[in-house]
């Protein structure tokens, strides 16, 4: 199945609220899946809603990859391999969010960091037609808080409470570097104060 184009932030049918489907899924549901698995490959990603092929159906697909969720949640976090959801809805199970930078294949080139709910419920139907009940949390959580989002017409950048921190991704290492150095300096004026307060 060939790669489709990936439409891009700006494209109507991106706002678009996706249509529910109903089951049992046949095959024209098979080959949007075969079509999206083959476009998220070649473009390289985690994820992709099929509205960002330029079908407004309720349908994504998604992965975790286990070397990258060890690498940043440490050695107990397990990825999930490649996953159909159909007709998402998504609950927090907690109140508390987290900042973590996000990218899309509709928003080339830049990245953000947006706050997601770290902890949540999500269901929906498999290709199979069966329901799908799952608890996530960390990247497995925003990963799907991500996608989902896509169902509703939203894109990250419209998730994120500081545009500051909107960026091309090849400045990400700088601007990192430029909050590592910032928190260095508060350290050693807050150490120097202490320093003072003793002598
Ligand atoms: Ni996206």
């Amino acid at each position: 199945m060939a790669a489709k184009e990936i439409l891009k932030m700006g494209h109507p049918l991106l706002r678009r609220p996706a249509a529910t489907l109903e089951p049992p899924f046949g095959d024209d549901i098979f080959e949007l899946v075969e079509e999206m698995r083959a476009s998220l490959e070649a473009a390289g990603g985690v994820g992709l809603a099929a509205p960002q092929i330029g079908v407004s159906k309720s349908l994504v697909i998604f992965e975790v990859p286990e070397d990258r969720v060890r690498m940043e949640e440490g050695e107990t976090a397990s990825g999930v391999p490649s996953t159909v959801l159909i007709n998402p809805k998504i609950t927090p199970l907690s109140d508390e969010t987290a900042l973590g930078w996000e990218g899309c294949l509709s928003v080339p080139g830049l990245r953000g960091l947006v706050p997601r709910f770290t902890h949540i419920r999500y269901e929906g139907l498999g290709l199979d037609g069966r329901p799908i009940s799952i608890e996530a949390r960390g990247f497995h959580a925003r990963v799907v808080q991500h996608e989902c989002d896509h169902l509703l017409g939203i894109l990250y950048p419209e998730r994120m409470t500081d545009m500051r921190y909107l960026m091309f991704e090849s400045e990400v290492p700088r601007f990192m570097e430029s909050l590592r150095e910032a928190a260095a300096a508060r350290e050693a004026t807050a150490a120097n104060a202490e320093g003072e307060r003793r002598d």
